[in-house]
């Protein structure tokens, strides 16, 4: 795994000709950690298609591995990245022997720490830098009121020994922050608990662990109420192994979709793409900003909206982004930020203060990188303002510090295909948490990224 200790790769994005093709990029993260934790929950085998294999992924795999389930590849696939989950049931994982280290994986720790509270068992989780100083406290304030204990580094730091509750309580719980592995982690809890586990959000947040839920049979409800989105489970259901298919991740789409739209005379469909409309925000935005997309195929596999998307190069005009929308975009601010940088005016960006605790200070590593390749932008304390060219190319010609942060590191490979000069990160191996193969297949696109 990328860490301060291992040598990084270094690359450089240079100034491109248009970029064209048919591309399927790796199946989307928050819904490939899911099906290897649900699947693990039921009885039987579930195949999964579409799995995102980078590291993240990997890290759940083989934390379900460590407690007693069966993840693996299929060798025999016809097709890659097919993989198959056999379950212990409800209640039936069990203790791991050693540290289970989940790398950079944000998601995977802490809806598996969600997972470990509702049985009788302890495990100890740990993880790279970027997750070391991830707050963890969010995930355990309500997973504690469910009867599990916690022992971290001070201010609620992995590593972390969590010991699980051997009647976990189920609870009603009203999320301080919008966010859908808080959510996750309680309601993966409530699984195994004797009752309705209740989870009251302020904004809707991704909702793919009610869908998946759901799928495997267990009953879901959702209501709007004038206190947020209430959503309900009842435990102890019995998880009947089905098979899912993991569409494309949006968030992955995101770089090359950007990339097509920045590059003057680009032509390029992303196929397959999750379309869920807790995830779409930046869709929303980048038509505010006068993108062309056009949805093709449109159709649903595995309870999740998926369709192709034909995006063709042309202007864009600032626009400012609510901060009601930051759940559905959460992690695409990066590569709007460079959106922003090459449109006409003003684009603000506001209610972003959660960019602070992702994998790195986002909002403090997409001013600092904007500024070093000539791009003006404001940094407040929950808001960017990035001023764009107008089409025209910033400066480039600087090395960014990607920070064990794979959407800074492909963020500024993006932007540096449409600079006077080229744009270096220092850690290109960053990229295998959430999008092994990146460069390579934005080469194939026709982008300049090389090895330096
Ligand atoms: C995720 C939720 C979001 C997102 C992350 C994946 C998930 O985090 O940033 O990449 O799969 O539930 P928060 O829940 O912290 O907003």
């Amino acid at each position: 795994m990328s860490d301060a200790n291992t040598t990084k790769t270094p690359l450089r994005a240079g100034p491109s000709g248009a970029l064209t093709g048919a591309v399927r990029v790796p199946g989307d993260k928050s819904i490939s950690h899911r099906a290897l934790m649900l699947g693990a929950l039921c009885v039987g085998e579930t195949r999964v298609t579409g799995l995102l294999e980078g590291e993240d992924v990997l890290a759940t795999a083989a934390a379900v591995n460590a407690m007693g389930a069966r993840a693996e590849r299929y060798a025999s696939a016809p097709d890659g990245n097919t993989w198959r989950v056999i379950g212990c049931g409800v209640g039936g994982l069990s203790e791991p022997e050693n540290v289970i280290d989940m790398g950079n994986a944000g998601t995977g720790v802490r809806l598996m720490m969600g997972v470990v509270a509702g049985h009788d068992m302890t495990a100890t989780f740990t993880g790279d830098a970027s997750l070391c100083r991830r707050p963890m406290g969010r995930v355990t304030a309500p997973l504690e009121r469910m009867g599990a204990k916690f022992t971290g580094r001070d201010g609620g730091l992995l590593p972390m020994t969590v010991k699980g509750a051997a009647e976990p309580l189920p609870i009603e719980y009203a999320l301080p922050v919008a966010s859908a592995q808080v959510k996750s982690a309680v309601l993966l809890a409530g699984i195994n608990a004797p009752g309705v586990t209740t989870v009251v959000e302020p904004q809707p947040t991704r909702d793919h662990t009610e869908n998946m839920l759901r799928w495997f049979g267990a009953e879901v409800t959702v209501q709007d109420t004038a206190r947020g989105r209430r959503i309900s489970l009842i435990g102890r259901p019995e998880l009947v192994a089905r098979d899912v298919a993991v569409p494309a991740d949006i968030s992955s789409a995101a770089f090359p979709l950007v990339a097509a739209l920045l590059v003057p005379g680009s032509d390029v469909t992303l196929k397959d793409v999750g379309l869920n409309p807790l995830r779409a925000g930046i869709l929303t935005t980048l038509r505010e900003m006068g993108a062309e997309i056009a949805v093709l195929g449109a159709r649903e596999e595995a309870g999740e909206p998926v369709a192709d998307l034909r995006v063709t190069a042309g202007p864009l005009k600032g626009v400012t982004v609510p901060a009601e929308r930051a759940p559905s975009m959460i992690d695409e601010y990066p590569i709007l930020a460079v959106a922003a940088a090459l449109a006409e005016g003003e684009t603000r960006m506001e209610g972003l203060e959660e960019l602070r605790v992702k994998e790195s200070d986002r909002l403090a590593a997409m001013a600092r990188g904007l500024a070093a390749a000539g791009v003006k932008v404001e940094e407040g304390p929950d808001y960017l303002v990035v001023t764009g060219s107008g089409g025209k190319p910033p400066r480039g010609g600087c090395t960014v510090t990607v920070d064990l942060d794979h959407r800074i590191a492909m963020a500024f490979l993006v932007l540096g295909l449409v600079t006077e000069q080229p744009v270096t990160i220092d850690d290109g191996d960053a990229m295998a948490t959430s999008f092994p193969g990146f460069a390579a297949m934005m080469q194939g696109l026709g982008a300049d990224i090389a090895d330096i």
